[in-house]
């Protein structure tokens, strides 16, 4: 099954500020991705891939209208009955404008939506908390599936207190650490040290908290670590699993600021995937990371689990080739930590009514798993 995943910058539109988004060089212009473009994009994905995951991004994906989200899905339909590809759709959103129509929309077209909230911080970089928890009332009344990220953007994150918020909420979150691309330059860099700390430290509480909520960093380690493929971009290889269209047509590895030193071209201009794998942008994208992993395959025993982290990190510290210290002490640390932890969960045969429910299913989803593999050797 060949998958793909497809982030789809539908606009570069935004109606919040946030301070450190890294799409400020975009300058939020009002240009909308046309349905034709959209149309042709996918078409081609099709004639590659089995299977489609659409992310919905932007500046604020929300803003292309409910009309244009309505005509998305009936061309996504049509693909699917015409080739028999599987599409499916998760869509980062600010949260400002869910109403009840989203929620309707989303529960129809089965839709994963993620909301960035920084919890008890989202007005000191953010806005529109308001919005956003009448926004999370009404995906929970109205049945949708959805998680939350929060952006750790400086050392007074409090990332255990954040957990417990979002916990009270029962609403499943991330902590993703600010990365310095667009207004996130001009602000003080985290330190790796203290977030690697504070993860752990909350690791540690969220492992036993029997009334929690999932992290999905610590579900996807903890998933690594029982056998199963990575579900974060950065410790997967991204290139060539990965595409991002811009509203202009332009398409690249992902919508990352720093990624558009490496075009793929433009949907105009190309009529197959295997043009876009053809560009020199992919080509020179895909020399560089391979020359990071083969320095981190040669270095590191923890390569197989974190595959030489993220690209566009590795670009932001300066050098494709390099890994990007930020992000390899995080994951060295964070990923260390954890594997000790799981590993003497099953040693000690801990019940897994004691652990966190989101342990509970990781464990249980991973050991059914195993017993499949084992099912396919014979
Ligand atoms: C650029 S936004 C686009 C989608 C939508 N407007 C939203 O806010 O969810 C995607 C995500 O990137 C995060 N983000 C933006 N700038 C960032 C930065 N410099 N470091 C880390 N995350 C950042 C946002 O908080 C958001 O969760
Ligand atoms: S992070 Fe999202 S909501 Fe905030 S300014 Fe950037 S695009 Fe808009
Ligand atoms: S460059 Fe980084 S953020 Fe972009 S898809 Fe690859 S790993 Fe993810
Ligand atoms: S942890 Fe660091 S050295 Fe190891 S593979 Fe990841 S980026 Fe490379």
């Amino acid at each position: 099954m060949k998958h793909v995943n497809i982030i789809v910058k539908v606009t570069n539109a935004c109606n919040l500020r946030c301070k450190y988004c890294y799409n400020q060089d975009t300058e939020y212009t009002q240009d909308v991705l046309s349905l034709e473009r959209l149309e042709k994009f996918l078409t081609l994905l099709t004639m590659r891939f089995d299977s489609i995951e659409v992310i919905w991004h932007g500046g604020e994906p929300l803003l292309a209208g409910r009309d244009y989200m309505t005509r998305a899905m009936e061309i996504e339909e049509h693909l699917r009955l015409t080739t028999g590809v599987k599409i499916k759709n998760k869509l980062q959103t600010n949260g400002t404008l869910i109403d009840k129509w989203w929620v309707a929309f989303f529960k129809k077209y089965d839709f994963k939506p993620g909301i960035s909230f920084d919890g008890l911080e989202n007005e000191k970089h953010r806005q529109g908390t308001d919005k956003v928890l009448r926004a999370i009332s009404l995906m929970q009344e109205g049945g949708v599936h959805f998680g939350t990220l929060a952006v750790v953007a400086d050392k007074e994150y409090d990332l255990l207190e954040n957990y417990k918020y979002f916990a009270s909420k029962k609403v499943p979150t991330d902590f993703s650490p600010i990365f310095s691309e667009g207004g996130a330059k001009s602000m003080s860099a985290l330190d790796a040290e203290k977030y690697a700390a504070d993860m752990i430290a909350l690791f540690d509480y969220w492992l036993y908290d029997k009334e929690g909520v999932g992290v999905r960093l610590f579900s996807s380690y903890i998933s690594m670590i029982l056998g199963k493929a990575c579900r974060i971009c950065s410790n997967a290889s991204c290139i060539g699993a990965f595409f991002s269209i811009y509203p202009n047509g332009e398409i690249y590895n992902c919508g990352r600021a720093s990624m558009t030193a490496y075009p793929f071209g433009n949907i105009d201009n190309v009529e197959s995937v295997e043009d876009l794998m053809s560009s020199r942008g992919f080509h020179d994208l895909l020399v560089g990371a391979i020359a990071r992993r083969d320095k981190c395959k040669a270095s590191c025993d923890l390569f197989p689990y974190c595959c030489g982290n993220c690209s566009d990190e590795a670009m932001i510290e300066g050098s494709l080739d390099k890994a990007p210290a930020f992000s390899c002490y995080a994951f060295k640390t964070i990923f260390t930590h954890i594997r000790t932890k799981v590993n003497k969960i099953i040693e000690d045969k801990v019940p897994l009514t004691d652990l966190n429910p989101a342990m509970r299913s990781i464990m249980i989803d991973c050991f059914s798993i195993k017993g499949d593999a084992q099912e396919e050797k014979k």
